[in-house]
């Protein structure tokens, strides 16, 4: 199975920046497809080190912790915890969850480093790059914004444009303005290390030619990038928040995170490896202290016969295919990356995920509403990855596919087959009379699912993979209607064993080969079958429940989502979508004081609107009759555009009644309603909770 040149696996999956939870788009585009790919090849026995951790470097994070008034160091801590929390519970099975700002990390980076500067592979240079007097600070990547060069978005970063996804340096914006102060900055010259992509174009080119079986998102990108020439690349930053640049001449200059970022791939492995680890960093960083690497950290990245794979999001690819393998090149030993399956991203309900508009399902808050429902999500997720395209999650069809396919198809197919054994031989195994031809058919098409499963899993195509598995279920599903056991039962009770034990091998084998996608569903199954786990190359054969075998109770395993549940989520996002709308409108300017004097001076009061009709051609002009409590007056008011006349009357409003009368469209106006008027123009009164007398004061 595979290709046999390769003895291990190491499995990296993107360092989250750790400014912020996960949500959906983190989990469908990296920790998914990585965990099911990962979670495979255990289950064939083989060795694999799955590594992941935290990046707690770079302007993203230093960007936050400024933003929320605390230290860079405690938006890490908080956010490691929160991430980590998270993967845990989604059954993500790395072997270690590291960080990048772990001493071994910072050794290794620095270490990464001063290998390349004593082999003379930097060029050392000055340059002139942003500084934000006011701020007294070198503005590198994301604390610069300008407008993007290329497709105008006015707020593109001085490293990315997030509009039309181009790789940019601050220098390339037009209008440049610093994210410190809103100031606009000067050109200062300065020094940093360059890593010379350009002269090593043609090994980087050599390496991406030998791999034109990647995904086509992932080759074509690089290969535009190489069509563009590569240019030299800073490796170092003039920032505090970082890993120290280890060489002389170098104070207030730290790593380019994008720079020490893969790096912690290695120093993950490396504290994975350590056997001599403290108990408490081994709490923290090991996601399942049995899964424990059966080599030196050294074999997983150097040898030969390793298979290095980084699962990444799209925007990540250029720093995988092209910066990091150039950075293990020019540092010699290590292997370079056999594929780099980068998904495109997930949307959302039609829109673009976001943090800062809160435009996200966030995978912890997700677990308050569903706990217990990660492998809905996992499957949801799945079967709709962004894999070739851009994609987008629904919480409709989140519904429609637990609903439709996991309760109705796998889960109904399983329960039955189950419910119907006790039913009728007290949960045991049996064998009745002998297989018909359509048990034989059923049977070695089942045959063939183990294979065909696989080679979708290791094609990096997990959408397929998913598919071929509910194919089985579905073959299960429509096995037991066809066959219907519960008619036969009255008449053929041997027919009826052969078939239940024919429905129950299915399910026997559902459980082993959904391990990979489904592994809390997969471990509930293998449960509720008494038996243990068990590995892919058991899969596809009729013995894996002996004769006499008693299983265990029945329970569901996945439970319909109701019509409320689902609509309460979308109610989430409408809130928050509004919400900041709201934020994002500029309310007025403060007006000048006013004394007390001044105020009390205006007699406002609660009054009732009585009569209602637009003002002969005006558009926006409504003649009321108001109740003051003290007398009943007109008032032509300025609403006829937001209000149906009939609809207000009877409401109760604040009147300022002592203002000046003054005549409209050849009516008097004797006051006026007061009104709060929403950034966006929308209007309300602004009227007592409950009725009041008319006539009380407003003060
Ligand atoms: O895009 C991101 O979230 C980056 N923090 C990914 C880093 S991947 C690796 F290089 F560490
Ligand atoms: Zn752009």
């Amino acid at each position: 199975m595979g290709n046999d040149k390769f003895k291990r696996y190491t499995v990296t999956a993107a360092l989250p920046y750790t400014n912020g939870p996960v949500h959906i788009g983190h989990l469908a585009g990296v920790y998914i497809p990585a965990d099911i790919y990962v979670r495979f090849l255990r289950s064939t026995g083989k060795d694999v080190v799955f590594v992941c951790g935290s990046d707690e470097h770079g302007v993203p994070i230093t960007l936050k912790a400024k933003k929320e008034g605390v230290s860079p160091q405690e938006v890490v801590d908080k956010y490691h915890k929160i991430i980590g929390d998270s993967f845990r519970d989604f059954g993500i099975a790395f072997n270690i969850y590291h960080r990048t700002s772990s001493e071994t990390h910072h050794d290794t980076a620095s270490g990464f480093f001063k290998t390349l500067y004593d082999k003379g592979v930097f060029k050392e240079e000055e340059t002139e790059q942003y500084f934000d007097e006011k701020a007294g600070a070198f503005l590198a990547d994301r604390y610069i914004i300008g407008t993007c060069p290329k497709c105008s978005n006015e707020e593109a970063y001085g490293d990315q444009c997030e509009k039309c996804g181009s790789t940019l340096s601050p220098t390339e914006l037009i209008n440049p303005r610093s994210t410190l102060s809103g100031a606009q900055p000067v050109l200062r010259t300065t020094k940093n290390w360059f890593l010379p992509l350009d002269t090593m174009q043609p090994q980087i080119e050599a390496y991406i030619d030998a791999h034109k079986d990647w995904k086509p998102n992932v080759y074509g990108q690089c290969k535009s990038w190489l069509s563009g020439g590569l240019n030299p690349r800073a490796m170092t930053r003039d920032l505090d928040w970082g890993v120290k640049v280890p060489v002389e001449g170098a104070d207030g200059k730290v790593l380019y995170v994008w720079f020490d970022a893969p790096i912690g791939y290695i120093s993950g492995t490396k504290d994975l490896c350590d056997a001599n680890l403290s108990e408490e960093k081994k709490k923290e960083y090991y996601f399942n202290e049995s899964l424990k690497p059966k080599d030196s950290w050294e074999t997983y990245w150097y040898a030969e016969d390793t298979k290095l794979v980084h699962f990444i999001g799209k925007d990540n690819i250029v720093f995988h295919c092209i910066i990091f393998p150039a950075m293990l090149m020019a540092h010699g030993s290590f292997q370079l990356a056999d594929n780099v399956p980068a998904n495109e991203f997930l949307n959302l309900e039609g829109d673009k995920i976001s943090t800062s508009r809160n435009w996200a399902v966030w995978l912890h808050e997700y677990l308050q509403d569903f706990p217990d429902k990660q492998d809905v999500l996992r499957y949801v997720l799945t079967a709709t990855a962004p894999e070739t395209k851009d994609n987008d999650f629904t919480w409709k069809d989140f519904q429609a596919r637990n609903n439709n396919e996991l309760v109705a198809i796998f889960g109904n197919f399983v329960n039955r087959v189950l419910v119907l054994s006790h039913k009728y031989f007290d949960g045991k195994v049996m064998m009745g009379s002998a297989f018909t031809e359509t048990d034989l058919q059923v049977m070695a098409e089942l045959k063939e699912y183990p294979s065909k499963i696989a080679a979708s899993i290791e094609q990096y195509r997990f959408r397929e993979a998913l598919s071929e598995f509910m194919s089985l279920a579905r073959m299960g599903n429509k096995y037991l209607a066809d066959e219907e056991p519960w008619k036969l039962i009255k008449t053929d009770e041997e027919r009826v064993k052969t078939i239940l034990n024919i429905g129950l091998q299915i399910a026997s084998n559902l459980a082993i080969l959904a391990q990979p996608f489904l592994p809390f569903s997969a471990q509930k199954l293998f449960d509720m079958l008494n038996m243990d786990v068990q590995d892919w190359d058991k899969a596809g054969t009729l013995d894996l429940l002996p004769l006499g075998h008693q299983l265990n109770e029945a329970s569901l395993l996945f439970e319909k989502i109701e019509d409320a549940e689902i609509e309460a989520q979308i109610q989430r996002l409408m809130d928050s979508k509004k919400s900041n709308e709201q934020a994002s409108m500029k309310v007025e300017e403060a007006k000048p004081n006013v004394s007390f004097e001044q105020f009390s001076s205006m007699d406002i009061r609660i009054g009732t609107i009585l009569e209602a009709e637009k003002v002969a051609k005006t558009k926006k002009l409504l003649k009321l009759k108001i109740d003051t409590g003290i007398d009943q007056r007109t008032i032509v008011s300025g609403i006829a555009e937001y209000f149906e006349p009939e609809q207000i009357i009877g409401k109760q409003v604040s009147v300022l009644i002592n203002l000046e009368p003054r005549e409209i469209k050849g009516i008097l106006s004797q006051g006026m309603i007061l009104m709060a008027e929403n950034p966006d123009g929308t209007l309300s009164f602004v009227a007592p909770e409950s009725v009041f007398v008319n006539g009380s004061t407003v003060r």
